[in-house]
């Protein structure tokens, strides 16, 4: 079933160039673009992107960091493109994540971690409404 997903690039990875790869995996993969947007979010905008890591000792410094730099977000689509897209993003932690995955083949970060990706239904209308806005 054809179903979409979003993805961010986050701002270490457009820092570094990486864009333009992150992107043209999903591709090689079959997944067709449906929206792209190039943008800083404002901390306000941030906040509500992660709203449901609210409470997490660890919040503070992720708004800090994905409003950092330039991000970009797309809307993608294909077949099982939620489940198949966070399987290509890897483990959170990028030093545990596998080689292979985006995370595990560009970087070491925490936080820091090359690029978020919806991980339901439900996050993706509400991420996709934050971004798009
Ligand atoms: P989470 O939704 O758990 O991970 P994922 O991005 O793999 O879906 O967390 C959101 C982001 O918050 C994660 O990409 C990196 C950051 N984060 C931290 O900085 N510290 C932490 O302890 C956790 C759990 C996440």
């Amino acid at each position: 079933m054809a179903e979409q997903t979003l993805f961010i690039v986050k701002p270490d990875a457009v820092r570094r160039g990486l864009t333009g790869q992150i992107i043209a995996r999903f591709e090689q993969k079959r997944f067709v673009l449906a929206r792209l947007k190039l943008f800083r979010f404002t901390r306000e905008q941030a906040e509500e992107f992660y709203a449901v890591h609210r409470d997490r000792p660890f919040f503070g410094e992720l708004v800090d960091f994905v409003v950092s730099g330039n991000v970009v977000a797309a809307v993608i689509e294909g077949h099982n493109a939620i489940a198949t897209v966070r399987i290509m993003v890897g483990a959170t932690k990028s030093f545990e994540a596998a080689p292979g995955s985006i995370r595990g083949d560009f970087g070491l970060g925490f936080t820091d971690n090359i690029i978020h990706a919806s991980d339901s239904i439900e996050s993706f209308a509400h991420e996709a409404r934050v971004a798009f806005q």
